[in-house]
């Protein structure tokens, strides 16, 4: 897969990808990130990429001109299919949307500064807008990497042990199961005897249902569609939680 983001900032995306699964991942040839710097594309001498808007009003907007110039300039290496605007009011990253993008053969995410983009570049231009969450980032770059890292991982070859990822938080819709590692007691906290026990259907039943009780705890809004085994296992767990409450109050 190949990446093109567009920043003023190219140096903190080049940092964000040098290191850990994803530097490897660019080593192997996987994936190919690209940091473009608009400023690159800006037609005056001053490189200037921003100016005050019309109608009046606080901070400065990201002019048309050098985006669409910085986004034309790709158009040998990449298939401009998608191009993804990071801003606060994009439809929210999730894994379903990290899935969707990772079936992508490329991609441009486009990262703003100042106020945002002359609305012509957000709505003429972007085929997408992705947002990380509710609260305000200074530009696009942390969310950019944000994106970056999450369908990197969903690559084939990234991670090494595919396992992992098929039993991250979200991957199936639920959070992720408690894990432990040696030793065995540490300053008197121990280990679920279950794990190990060595007993794999034992271990897989025990995870499934501390995922469903992590779920159901923190956020009840990601279980919808529950198989007839996970019914089974809430059932107990409910069960289980009216118990602990019982004795609670005596
Ligand atoms: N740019 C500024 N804030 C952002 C956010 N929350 N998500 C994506 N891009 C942003």
């Amino acid at each position: 897969m190949r990446i093109d983001v567009l920043t003023l900032f190219p140096e903190m995306i080049e940092a964000g990808v040098r290191v850990s699964l994803l530097g490897k991942a660019i080593q192997e040839g996987i994936l190919e990130v690209a940091a473009t710097n608009i400023r690159d594309f800006s037609a005056d001498r001053h490189r200037t990429v921003d100016d005050a808007p019309y109608g009046g009003g606080a901070g400065m907007v990201m002019k048309c001109e050098p985006i669409y110039a910085a986004v034309e300039s790709l158009r040998d290496r990449n298939s401009l299919e998608r191009i993804i605007l990071l801003s606060p009011s994009g439809r929210r990253l999730d894994q379903r949307l990290v899935r969707e993008l990772a079936s992508a053969r490329d991609m441009v995410l486009l990262c703003a500064r100042y106020e945002g983009v002359d609305e012509r570049v957000r709505g003429d231009l972007c085929t997408d807008e992705i947002s990380i969450g509710d609260y305000v980032l200074s530009g696009g770059e942390v969310a950019a990497l944000a994106v970056i890292e999450a369908v990197g991982r969903m690559l084939p070859g990234v991670v090494g042990a595919w396992e992992s990822v098929a039993t991250d938080s979200f991957y199936d819709g639920l959070l992720g199961f408690p894990q432990y590692t040696r030793p065995p007691d540490f300053r008197g906290m121990g280990v679920p005897e279950v794990l190990v026990s060595g007993h794999h259907a034992a271990i897989e039943r025990w995870r499934r249902k501390q995922a469903l009780r992590f779920t159901i705890e923190r956020r009840p809004d990601l279980l919808v569609n529950s198989t007839d085994a996970d019914k089974a296992l809430l059932v107990e767990i409910e069960r289980e939680e009216a118990e602990r409450k019982r004795e609670m109050e005596q």
